[in-house]
């Protein structure tokens, strides 16, 4: 969980209902740049000398290639800060959504290739609930051959967090903020509502 004094500010302003769609968007990707700038602290550097207009600078480039991989549809709004971060990165979308009744991910979309053309994996999905879409997509990126992989969202409910801490222990989660517990729905509480509609307009 972040402690960040600005992660803490957007994260109310995100959760606040009076906030448009608009202003969700840019708070979502505001989100996402602190929590990707602390979720990456650790990725492994390699040498690269460069010349600075004065003197050689035997300066540092990522060693590993990075995949993003956003859960659509909420995830989408994360992308593209973090593709501001690391230009580089490849972008390999995966398409799931609850069914309403069993609360289970349902797979929609993937079109990986066959096999892992990245070593470290973001997973970007803002709401961790009973933790089923991240754990089956952190599933099918280890079937696909992922080396490294990190869970990067918003709002977590202590459910999703014990779910994919149990089914993946090795996969990191960075959230902004942890939650008292889930609804009958399934939803986060106190949460922010569906983070798909509230980004896109569709509630
Ligand atoms: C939301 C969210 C996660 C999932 C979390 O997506 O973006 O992917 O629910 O819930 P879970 O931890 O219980 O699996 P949703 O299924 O609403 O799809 P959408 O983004 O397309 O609206
Ligand atoms: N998905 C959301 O968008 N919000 C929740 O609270 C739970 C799942």
């Amino acid at each position: 969980m972040s402690a960040h004094p600005l992660v803490k500010e957007k994260v109310t302003r995100l959760r606040d209902e009076t906030t448009p769609p608009k202003i969700f968007r840019e708070l979502v990707a505001e989100i996402a740049t602190l929590l990707l700038y602390e979720a990456t602290a650790d990725l492994p550097t390699e040498p690269r000398e460069i010349k600075t207009p004065l003197a050689l600078y035997r300066g540092a480039r990522l060693k590993d290639k990075v995949g993003l991989i956003p859960v659509l549809r909420a995830g989408i709004g994360m992308v593209e800060a973090a593709l501001e971060l690391m230009p580089e990165a490849q972008v390999w979308h995966i398409g799931l959504f609850r069914d309403e009744r069993t609360l289970r991910p349902i797979s929609y979309y993937n079109k990986l290739p066959s096999s892992a053309t990245v070593q470290v994996c973001l997973v970007l999905d803002p709401m961790l609930a009973t933790g089923g879409s991240a754990t089956e997509t952190v599933d099918i990126l280890k079937k696909w051959g992922a080396e490294r992989i990190k869970y990067v969202g918003i709002i977590a409910a202590p459910e999703g967090v014990r779910a994919l801490s149990s089914a993946h222990p090795d996969v990191p989660i960075h959230v902004a903020a942890l939650d008292e517990r889930l609804n009958e729905k399934g939803y986060i509480v106190p949460g922010l509502g569906d983070a798909g509609d509230r980004q896109f307009g569709t509630g």
